[in-house]
């Protein structure tokens, strides 16, 4: 079993050594926790690859403590981040710029670029401080599974790693991925590749406009096991009548869920439900039950338009 360590100072200088010295250690940042290592170590990079099961091409994100950290992995740095970066830094914004030509090509799945991101998680920075350099972390989760909102679920993902520490640092508090914005284009709009908790309408606000036709396809690892379908809050009702499946409802009112469905109840604030969302994936896939029925939140703008990305990405409609 991968050791759970409470995140003391001790905890966290130990963690750095570790890094240093070439080995992979979890930790959490207020996103999803990540598995990181040195972003200069080849070697240490291809053990997050290996232990993940990562396909190598899909490349990993620069976690910095600062503008001046970024700008060591980063060839191109003009105004439009200046002014991303004093609005969301540190934060749940990762920007795609060229790479220097010192990182390597494991860093960056062999890319011309490379996403970088300062966390906003007390232990994250204590981690980047003690070692002094970018660390790349991919979300701590084996390929193909949910991201990790506690130290417990990193821990049972790699139940048989028992060299790998992971620094608990509680739950995550914003529990949804970064957002990924491409800023490699110096004319054109800003492109987003994967929506977060920094909505389109915040980053509109610093630059004007963002391109969105360019979010990505969902590549494994946002969907439970068990099969999830999204359903209206009007179609709720009509589709738990149908058929003899029991479900397991993830929804903002329980009481409306006839036996014997099983209910997983949602708040209803956008904060709160990106919160638990990956968490009721996971409770819903542990029911056992045949189907997961997601209802759909009642609004899409900015952080629900997120949260409706995922939904989407989890029940496999894109
Ligand atoms: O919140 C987060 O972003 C978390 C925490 C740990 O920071 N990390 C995370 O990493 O979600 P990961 O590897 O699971 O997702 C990173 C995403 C992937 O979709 C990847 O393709 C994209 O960022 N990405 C990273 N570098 C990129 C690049 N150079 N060009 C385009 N996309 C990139
Ligand atoms: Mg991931």
């Amino acid at each position: 079993m991968a050791r759970l360590v409470e995140a003391t100072d001790e905890a966290v200088a130990d963690a750095a050594r570790r890094l240093r010295s070439g080995q992979v250690v979890a930790f959490p940042t207020e996103t999803v926790y990540g598995l990181g290592a040195d972003t200069f170590n080849p070697s240490a990079l291809e053990t997050v690859y290996r232990l993940k099961g990562r396909p190598p091409d899909n490349p990993l994100i620069a976690h910095v403590d600062s503008t001046d950290q970024a700008q060591h992995v980063v060839g191109q740095w003009d105004d439009r981040c200046e002014r991303l970066v004093a609005r969301f830094w540190p934060g749940p914004l990762t920007l795609v710029l060229p790479k220097i030509d010192r990182v390597p090509a494991q860093a960056t799945a062999g890319r011309e670029t490379i996403g970088v991101r300062a966390p906003a998680h007390p232990v994250a920075m204590a981690l980047l401080a003690r070692f002094g350099g970018p660390i790349s972390a991919p979300s701590a989760n084996r390929s193909g599974h949910l991201s990790p909102t506690t130290a417990a679920h990193v821990a049972e993902a790699f139940a048989d790693e028992p060299d790998l520490i992971v620094l608990d640092g509680g739950r995550c508090e914003l529990g949804l991925e970064s957002t990924v914005l491409d800023v490699t284009t110096p004319s054109g709009p800003a492109r987003l590749l994967r929506p977060g908790s920094v909505s389109v309408e915040d980053l509109r606000e610093v630059l004007g406009e963002i391109d969105c036709s360019t979010v990505g396809p969902s590549p494994p690892g946002y969907a439970p096991s068990t099969p999830a379908e999204l359903v209206g809050a009007d179609d709720l009702d009509e589709r738990l009548r149908q058929g003899t499946d029991q479900f397991v409802v993830i929804c903002f009112d329980p009481a409306r869920v006839p036996s014997p469905h099983q209910t997983i109840a949602m708040p209803s604030s956008a904060q709160a439900y990106a919160a638990r969302l990956y968490e009721s994936l996971r409770e819903a896939d542990a029911a056992g039950a045949g189907r997961i029925i997601i209802e759909e939140p009642p609004r899409s703008d900015g952080l629900w338009a997120t949260i409706r990305d995922r939904l989407r990405r989890a029940t496999g409609c894109q």
